[in-house]
């Protein structure tokens, strides 16, 4: 017994590192878009960035992502996911040495918008790929390595923007820094196999059987191997094109599910929080600039640690307990912040109240919608489109992103703090109806199974 035991371990380790490597990818994500509120600071100085130069330097970036995200599941489903994947890491790179090297503006901008466009092809490619080369019973935690990358690359630019703050051309580092994962996820990428269901779904059994081999550590896939042919099969014989996921109303469903999820995992205003918190927590009394960056790396490092809490539970709770859980959270959470704002607050006490019941906020997302929107995009959809499903999910992601950063400061002028937040909770009032009327569990199934649960039987 104690043989096959300890080998299984030793499988279980490798495949562990080999989504370790290839979930780099949310890594980029999270640096890429994190590192952004430091480097202002000092480019408002270097390259004399008025307001609207400075909006843009922000908006390139979330544009590009828009645009990766785009066409990054067309070109899945055409190149293969590891090329896709190769190529980002390759446009990160250059991006990121363009930006840190530049002198003069339009330079700058160019660069940010190679690396907005890797983090997008990043945001789809990576929980795509993840989901197909792992087993049902852990798909949860390992699609979940990218959200865990994601909080702890923001995490890491709170801290590099923190230690180059006063160095000059600080924001040079700070831009070029992003290269070095990047780096490693190509060097990772070019020794991994593609995704033994894409290569199916090519015709390419031999090199799926190998692929899996290589995944698995072990010669004997025959089993797994045969049921993702029967998958792919049925697959073909389906061969779903992108407007008839609007038209057959299955279909239909399952978009709405992916488009629904993406708005609402944005619309409840977790971005607000993590790039304004500095600057609330500084307005409601936590006057020293220090202490306000210190509260705000506390709220990174729960967000960090909430997420490896959801990886423990996704695979045996399920997906949607954990949602309902954390958007009753998010949203109890989010009345109190705007009941805080609206009364409001004042003094020290006043400002670590927000500051912990912001840190429940936080830990609520990382526990349900911010890992779980990733995972169930990586689920429902079948095969034969899945990459463009994703990619549609994603981009409405982006632009939602896009769309909750633009406005805030205008609405908070507008309506207040207080007034801003409440409109949060309606929205994870909204998600928390949505959920319990439209989202299933897909818990331990494969993605086969699921494929046939929700589009050939229901
Ligand atoms: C999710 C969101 C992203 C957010 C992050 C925070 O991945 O998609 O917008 O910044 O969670 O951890």
């Amino acid at each position: 017994m104690g043989q096959p035991e300890a080998s299984e371990k030793h499988q279980d380790r490798r495949f562990v590192l080999i989504a370790v490597i290839a979930g780099l990818g949310g890594l980029l994500f999270g640096y890429g878009t994190g590192i952004v509120a430091g480097v202002l600071l000092f480019l408002t100085h270097t390259f004399q960035l008025n307001g609207s130069l400075q909006g843009a330097f922000v908006a390139v970036a979330l544009g590009g992502a828009a645009l990766g995200a785009a066409i990054a599941g067309m070109l899945a489903d055409r190149w293969g996911r590891r090329r896709v994947l190769l190529a980002t890491a390759a446009i990160f790179v250059l991006g990121s040495v363009l930006a840190a090297l530049a002198n003069t503006v339009l330079l700058l901008f160019l660069g940010r918008v190679l690396v907005g466009l890797a983090i997008g092809l990043a945001s789809t490619v990576t929980p795509l790929y993840l989901a197909e080369i792992t087993t049902p019973a852990r798909r949860g935690a390992i699609v979940t390595i990218n959200q865990l990358y994601i909080s702890i690359g923001i995490f890491v630019a709170y801290g590099v923007n923190l230690l180059f703050a006063n160095v000059t051309s600080g924001w040079r580092w700070m831009l070029g820094l992003g290269a070095l994962p990047a780096i490693l996820l190509f060097v990772g990428m070019w020794v991994l196999p593609e995704s033994p269901r894409w290569l199916i779904q090519q015709g390419l059994a031999i090199r799926a059987a190998a692929a899996l081999q290589y995944l698995r550590s072990t010669m004997q896939v025959t089993a797994e191997l045969h049921s993702l042919q029967q998958g792919g099969a049925e697959n073909n014989a389906r061969s779903t094109s992108l407007p008839e996921l609007f038209r057959n109303p299955k279909l239909r469903r399952l978009m709405i599910i992916g488009l629904g999820l993406a708005v609402f995992q944005q619309v409840t205003g977790i971005n607000v929080v993590l790039y304004f918190a500095p600057r609330i927590f500084q307005e409601t009394g936590l006057s020293s600039p220090f202490m306000a960056i210190l509260a705000t790396g506390g709220i990174g490092l729960v967000n960090v640690l909430a997420t490896v809490l959801a990886m423990r539970f996704l695979d045996s709770l399920g997906r949607r307990k954990l949602l309902l859980w954390g958007l009753w959270g998010m949203l109890i959470s989010l009345l109190l912040l705007s009941a805080g704002f609206l009364l409001p607050l004042q003094g020290l006490a006043g400002a670590i109240l927000i500051v912990l019941v912001s840190a429940i906020f936080v830990a609520s997302f990382a526990m349900s919608i911010g890992p779980i929107f990733w995972l169930l995009i990586s689920e429902i959809f079948p095969l034969a489109i899945r990459g463009r499903a994703m990619s549609l999910a994603t981009v409405i992601n982006w632009l939602a992103n896009m769309l909750v950063a633009g406005v805030f400061l205008d609405l908070v002028g507008a309506i207040g703090r207080g007034g801003t937040f409440l409109i949060y909770a309606a929205m994870a009032l909204l998600a928390i109806i949505f959920t319990l009327k439209m989202v299933p569990e897909t818990k331990g199934l494969s993605l086969e199974q699921i494929e046939q649960q929700l589009i050939s039987n229901s």
